[in-house]
């Protein structure tokens, strides 16, 4: 449409300027609302939210703590389901009086785990603008809660593997609930992909396991040491499974994406194994020339890697029972970058290349398909259970914290977020990750060759460098910084109908609230960052999501007044209740209110 993408973009909207409210500040012209909180009701028999008398029986029938991946199946132009992950819980802020889970009572434990896992909830079009709320009366058949003990089921290669046997799953087939579910994906036909991330903090015991294990629990960031690491929720004092002496394989079950029928609430989700075992980020489907399932997911960690899945069929629209093993049976890789100039010190915070642009080429290294694996001295099974170490032996890059990654639906090439990193030194900075301490992060785009997601060969460049502008190592693909917004440690990203990308933060470092921000990815507004709106203090911004009709943007407002030393008797944020209210993590929406494309 004339006019539109034309200019900025097609983003004309003042940015808001950085700020430290507690509350959720939209860009002039725009208004916002709060969908659905901690505590609201999703399944239609649910009580009340009733913050001082909360059970584990409720909170199994109510929306989650700390909402992450938003995603959106519009029913019709009025109505849709929303999937939300609810990544962890911040049992600080949920009790009053609470100090470890060591001691306290076990009906906090059981809340905490009815907390966590994913939410369906059918909403509604308020009027004629881009405001969404919950559907708050009726059947709302698809309202649906998933939490850290509902029933699963392994499927792909891994499956009935030794390594996923327990006493109570000796097939290695099933297993109960899934943990820390941080970003995600939809398929092609329909379903939700949630990713395990950071999974390896609910388990006790690591010291209680064979010696040949421990190798391996340290990869993944678990204590062989101490007997129980302090912060420890302590589910293993309602479910023994959670105490590795004394279930040490328990933990191979966790770490999977897991697969989520939105549209039927009696499906069992599925966890699938053929892509792989790491801290998931987020897993996003796009089909390759030849019409194959490419799913491109990242490892948020600290020196870990960006992984693709590549289907071995191709989908076919409509064959619904063909295209559900499609994310079965296929080659995982893993990813190596490469500079193409010499890069050279500045001032000790890292490195610039000699020719001006972070850039160069890269590859997708197979890792594993079905049976057959493609890492020396490691079986197929333990390429997809002990990822991690297999994508260390074919040396991949080590990178800054990979989280959320999508393709633009205009351009095609693959964005993703690497959120920061302050352990990487000069002498590991490389052209893809080239600072030192890096407390801001970046953003890579990577160009695939012939633009097929089922390429093994790509291009790379970095379009943006965060921080503060006036900070010389910033890169804002070359536009003025003189007109940009400060931003800092992007975590989930997407994109409008013109393929500007759009990206949420978490931990801005500049020490002002975190936020969503847009910037352009052609014409002369590449690089032109501008904040779009500011979340209540203490809060990340996650989830963010641009309906397919371009009114509306959803955003999930994570952890609002988590803050050290805040407690419910002193809490840091309000939000969104106001008032004395305790802050409650939720779901905002965020629309024009002439009923302007978003970015008008
Ligand atoms: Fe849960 Fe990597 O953010
Ligand atoms: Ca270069
Ligand atoms: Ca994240
Ligand atoms: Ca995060």
């Amino acid at each position: 449409t004339l006019g539109w993408g034309h200019q900025k973009g097609g983003l004309r909207f003042t940015p808001v300027a950085p700020n430290s409210a507690d509350a959720l500040t939209v860009a002039d012209g725009y208004a916002s609302s709060v969908v659905v909180r901690w505590g609201d009701p999703v399944l239609p028999d649910a009580p009340a939210f009733d913050f001082d008398h909360q059970t584990a029986a409720a909170q199994a029938k109510q929306f989650g703590y700390n909402c992450d991946y938003v995603t959106f199946f519009p029913l019709g132009r009025d109505r849709g389901l929303l999937w939300v992950n609810h990544e962890y819980t911040d049992e600080n802020l949920m009790f009053r009086g609470w100090t470890s889970g060591d001691t306290v009572p076990l009906e906090q434990v059981k809340i905490g785990m009815a907390a966590h896992g994913g939410s369906v909830v059918e909403i509604e079009r308020a009027g004629w603008s881009g405001e969404w709320k919950l559907v708050t009366r009726g059947r709302r058949r698809y309202n649906r809660r998933v939490t850290a003990q509902t029933p699963m089921r392994f499927s792909g290669p891994a499956t009935g593997s030794a390594l996923l046997k327990t006493a109570a799953d000796p097939r290695g087939t099933t297993v109960f609930g899934t943990l820390n579910n941080c970003g995600g994906g939809t398929t092609p036909w329909n379903t939700v992909l949630t990713g395990e991330e950071n999974w390896n903090q609910y388990f006790v015991g690591g010291n209680g396991v064979p010696d040949a294990q421990k190798p391996y629990l340290t990869r993944y960031g678990i204590s062989t040491t101490t007997a129980i690491p302090s912060g420890n929720r302590r589910f293993d004092r309602v479910e023994e499974r959670f105490d590795l002496a004394k279930h040490p394989q328990e933990i191979n079950r966790f770490g999977w994406v897991v697969e989520v029928d939105p549209f039927d609430p009696d499906s069992t989700p599925i966890k699938r194994t053929a892509l792989g075992r790491f801290a998931h980020e987020a897993a996003t489907t796009t089909l390759t020339r030849d019409r194959r399932v490419a799913v491109y997911m990242g490892d948020d960690g600290r020196f870990e890697y960006i992984y693709k899945f590549v289907s071995k069929d191709r989908y076919i629209p409509g064959f619904d029972r063909h295209n559900r093993g499609l994310l079965d049976e296929g080659t995982l890789y893993v990813a190596i970058f490469t500079g193409d100039s010499p890069a050279t010190e500045i001032d000790g915070t890292g490195k610039l290349p000699a020719d001006g642009a972070f850039d160069g080429t890269g590859k997708w290294v197979p890792l594993v398909s079905g049976s057959r694996s493609f890492v020396d001295g490691m079986t197929a099974q333990e390429v997809l259970v002990y990822t991690r170490i297999a994508a260390d032996k074919v040396g991949a890059t080590k990178m800054d914290r990979p989280e959320d990654i999508e393709r633009n639906p205009v351009n095609g090439n693959i964005y993703a977020a690497l959120t920061n990193n302050s352990n990487r030194a000069v002498a590991n900075a490389d052209e893809a990750n080239p600072r030192a301490s890096n407390r801001h992060g970046h953003i890579l785009e990577i160009a695939e060759d012939g633009n097929d997601a089922g390429a093994t060969v790509f291009r790379w460049a970095l379009p943006l460098v965060c921080g503060d502008p006036n900070d010389p190592s910033t890169y804002f693909a070359g536009f003025d910084k003189t007109q940009v917004s400060p931003i800092s440690c992007p975590d989930n990203v997407t994109f409008d109908r013109e393929g500007n990308l759009w990206i949420a933060t978490d931990g801005n470092a500049l020490g002002k609230n975190d936020g969503l921000f847009a910037m352009p990815l052609s014409g002369p507004d590449r690089g032109h960052v501008r904040q779009f709106l500011t979340v209540p203090y203490g809060a990340e911004t996650c989830g963010p999501l641009i309906t397919p009709d371009q009114l509306s943007v959803f955003v999930a407002v994570q952890h609002p007044g988590e803050i050290t030393g805040a407690t419910p008797d002193n809490p840091a944020s309000h939000w969104p209740d106001g008032g004395t209210g305790q802050p409650r993590p939720s779901v905002a929406v965020a629309w024009h209110k002439q009923g302007k494309k978003i970015g008008s």
